[in-house]
């Protein structure tokens, strides 16, 4: 079975954007679709970027773990919620970790707002740095509008079967990244 890592990119307090990395996770889990690493940027607390993880004399244990996990994934989720029209410093802080290990990673971006647009603004600034690091970016895209709204605490949906059916066209995408980027490479 793939491996996929869900990175939660908010480390903010009272955060929402969780709630949608803790629904995809159970999606993909109950669905049998794949094993999952939940990628949680506030628990790993990581501090301000000082030097790509290659180049690190003595990396925490926190910066092997992730950047071991997302390496070892066969795809990723991001999570992201919109900042000021971008993603958050939290996420550019822990991706520009990485320099080739990434190369043709499958990846699909789920953008997050508390108001009305879903976050649409973040997936063109983060889809840019994922293309310039060398991710596989995926061309699919996943919107989460008026977060609190549609997913409780725990990441259960109001409406499961419309968020289901959303999701399935989503990760059907990175599915089938994935199961091509391995047919390739044998
Ligand atoms: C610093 C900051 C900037 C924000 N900028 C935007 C924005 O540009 N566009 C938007 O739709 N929402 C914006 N919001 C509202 C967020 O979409 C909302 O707070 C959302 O819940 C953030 O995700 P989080 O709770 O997981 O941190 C901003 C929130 C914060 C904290």
């Amino acid at each position: 079975m793939f491996k996929i890592a869900i990175i939660s990119s908010s480390i903010r307090e009272e955060r929402k954007s969780h709630r949608l990395a803790l629904y995809f996770q159970k999606y993909l889990e109950n669905n049998n679709l794949a094993e999952t690493e939940l990628l949680d940027l506030k628990q790993y607390n990581f501090p301000i970027f000082e030097e790509r993880f290659k180049n690190l004399k003595s990396p925490s244990d926190e910066v092997i773990d992730f950047t071991t996990k997302l390496k070892n994934a066969d795809g990723a989720i991001i999570v992201t919620p919109e900042y000021n029209g971008t993603y958050p410093a939290a996420l550019k802080n822990a991706i520009d970790l990485f320099t080739s290990e990434i190369t043709r990673k499958p990846v699909v971006i789920a953008t997050v707002s508390d108001g009305d647009f879903g976050g649409t603004q973040a997936l063109i600034s983060l889809q840019f740095t994922l293309w310039k690091m060398g991710f596989w970016t995926v061309p699919t895209r996943f919107h989460s509008p008026r977060i609190h709204e549609h997913f409780d605490e725990n990441g259960v949906p109001n409406d499961a079967p419309a968020t289901d059916k959303k999701t399935k066209r989503f990760i059907n995408e990175l599915l089938w990244s994935i199961e091509a980027k391995s047919r390739m490479e044998g």
